[in-house]
């Protein structure tokens, strides 16, 4: 069995997506965690429903700056690292993580981003691709490196931009890929068919790595 411990900030709609695809297809795994940066993060609720074990490690607690964000993440390795995760994954999960907190899960960590990388890393990317006048947006789920939205892309997901799109338009667009995306790519790594070769990932079933609308 492997385990799967989630970050979360928010909605958790993506994690809800890995839990129940998880139980729906029998995976040789369990959500063994759904850990929050937020107190008020609507998906630590679904989580609790399951009968998922939760925590909460409140970024505010540790102020600012640089020993703060140092601190914050060896307490979050702390409680990670206490459910023993075969995998950690970042499911909307809103704070740049530090190198050494990103060093320890190496090669087991992924992230959901919602651009097609490498553009549009950071923030607002769905407004950022309207404004330039992008005629495609998306997804991409990839392994973290300390490089922010960078490291090895596991899979893409990609829509049409259409006349008339707002953020929310779109981001509701991407996002209906994103539960398709995210939990085939867990279960990827759940049953060993990913490897990481140079600065590309390799399905070793073959799987398509693009997800289209
Ligand atoms: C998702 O769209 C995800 O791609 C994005 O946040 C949303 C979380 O939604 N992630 C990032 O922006 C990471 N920088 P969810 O909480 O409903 O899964």
């Amino acid at each position: 069995m492997k385990r799967i411990v989630i970050l979360i900030s928010g909605r958790g709609s993506n994690m809800e997506g890995i839990v129940k695809t998880c139980a729906a297809e029998g995976w040789r795994a369990q959500v063994a965690a759904v850990i929050s940066n937020r107190p008020e993060a609507a998906g630590l609720r679904f989580a609790a429903e399951q009968g998922i074990p939760t925590a909460v490690v409140d970024h505010k607690a540790f102020g600012k700056g640089d020993a703060a964000r140092a601190a914050f993440d060896a307490e979050l390795a702390r409680v990670v690292d206490g459910f023993a995760p075969d995998l950690v994954v970042l499911a909307g999960f809103m704070r740049i993580l530090t190198a050494g907190f990103i060093g320890r899960y190496e090669g087991r960590m992924l992230n959901i981003h919602p651009s097609l990388l490498p553009a549009f890393p950071g923030l607002h990317t769905h407004q950022r691709a309207i404004e330039t006048g992008c005629r495609a947006a998306g997804a991409t789920v990839h392994f973290v490196t300390a490089e922010l939205d960078q490291g090895p892309i596991v899979a893409q997901a990609v829509v049409p931009v259409l006349d008339g799109d707002d953020e929310a338009a779109l981001s509701a667009r991407v996002l209906q890929l994103e539960h398709r995306m995210y939990p085939r790519t867990v279960r990827w790594f759940v049953e060993g068919q990913l490897q990481i070769v140079g600065s590309r990932v390799r399905q070793l079933a073959g799987e398509a790595q693009l997800f289209v609308a």
